[in-house]
């Protein structure tokens, strides 16, 4: 039977239909409404009728960004829209006669990636989604980790400079105020008003479009621009070292990168893979792991919470 992935974003909401294989049979997407969570229930519920259309459907996946309860129920804390302790599945329910569960965005896109992408045929396996935030999911023998809580990957809030830049989590310097999107464009920002000539490129780009913004900041990577290539680098050692701490705890066969910085590809994975064989523990004896970029583009979200929710809704074997 199919199941309905929703993935729930700071700007737009993504809906799909998804067979047992991971394809998506029906898509479509609204604007988000921010600011107010009864009329973003009442989008996720109008997506959920329009993609349904008359067929059964198993259950539906709900993915957003924020720290999720172990029931995949509430949201604990939603780094997004400021939410605490909100009761998104029962508010979604109530309006619906199909069951619903919540899940973090990162840890959706990593199923998916398992099941259906980039880690295909590994049972251990790190997803990272560099976008707004730093996002993360861990699969051990084949299971999603989930923790105590349920609150387990949340990969963008290890801490790796001691008081850092702040971060939406309420602490400093957690990885994500240097890893993610968010983080180039800052740091991009910073090169360009310093007036260094390294950011000459970055600042011709910004003023043909009037701001700058990621997509500048990706065509000074593809045009090979070394002022933005060096801010590239610097963000993939961070990446790399958080790498080889990650491989300490959890050993990791794959790691697979996601999200917008990952669309940068080689110039990205080539400084990374780097990092991380320069800071891991027992460097040059360990058996080294596989650092890709994601399979998925933008589908990733949808396609993992819907297969989840069939993980969850399915009747268990064992
Ligand atoms: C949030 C995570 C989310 C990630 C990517 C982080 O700031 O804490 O829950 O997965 O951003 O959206
Ligand atoms: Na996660
Ligand atoms: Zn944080």
């Amino acid at each position: 039977m199919h199941a309905i992935g929703i993935d729930i974003g700071g700007t737009k909401i993504a809906g799909a239909l998804v067979d047992e294989n991971g394809a998506i049979i029906r898509e479509s997407r609204v604007a988000t409404p921010v600011a107010d969570p009864d009329a973003l229930v009442a989008a996720v519920v109008g997506l959920v009728d329009e993609l349904r259309a008359d067929a059964p459907v198993l259950g539906v996946g709900v993915a957003m960004a924020g720290f999720i309860d172990h029931q995949q129920a509430n949201v604990i804390y939603g780094t997004n829209f400021g939410w605490k302790n909100f009761p998104l599945k029962s508010e979604i329910e109530s309006k619906l006669d199909i069951p619903v569960i919540i899940e973090n965005d990162a840890n959706a896109a990593g199923w998916a990636e398992y099941r259906f992408g980039a880690g295909q045929g590994h049972q251990h396996m790190v997803m990272l989604t560099l976008g707004t935030g730093v996002g993360g999911a861990i699969i051990v023998d084949g299971k999603m980790l989930r923790g105590g809580f349920g609150v387990a990957g949340e990969l963008g809030h290890m801490r790796v400079v001691p008081d850092g830049i702040p971060c939406g989590c309420g602490q400093c310097g957690c990885i994500e105020s240097y890893a993610s999107g968010t983080a180039l464009l800052r740091t991009a920002t910073e090169l360009v008003e310093s007036g260094d000539p390294a950011g000459k490129r970055l600042a011709e780009l910004k003023a043909a479009n009037g701001k700058l913004t990621g997509a500048e900041v990706y065509q000074a990577l593809t045009e090979g621009d070394p002022g933005a290539l060096k801010l590239l680098v610097d963000l993939a050692s961070w990446l790399g070292q958080a790498i080889a701490s990650l491989s300490a705890i959890l050993d990791p066969e794959i790691v697979v990168i996601g999200g917008g910085v990952s669309q940068a590809g080689e110039i990205l994975l080539t400084p990374v893979r780097e990092a991380f064989r320069k800071y891991a523990p027992a460097g040059g004896f360990r058996p080294e792991l596989a650092i890709v970029t994601a399979e998925f583009v933008n589908d990733a979200g949808v396609v993992g919470a819907a297969d989840l929710a069939r993980v969850s809704l399915s009747p268990k074997v064992n």
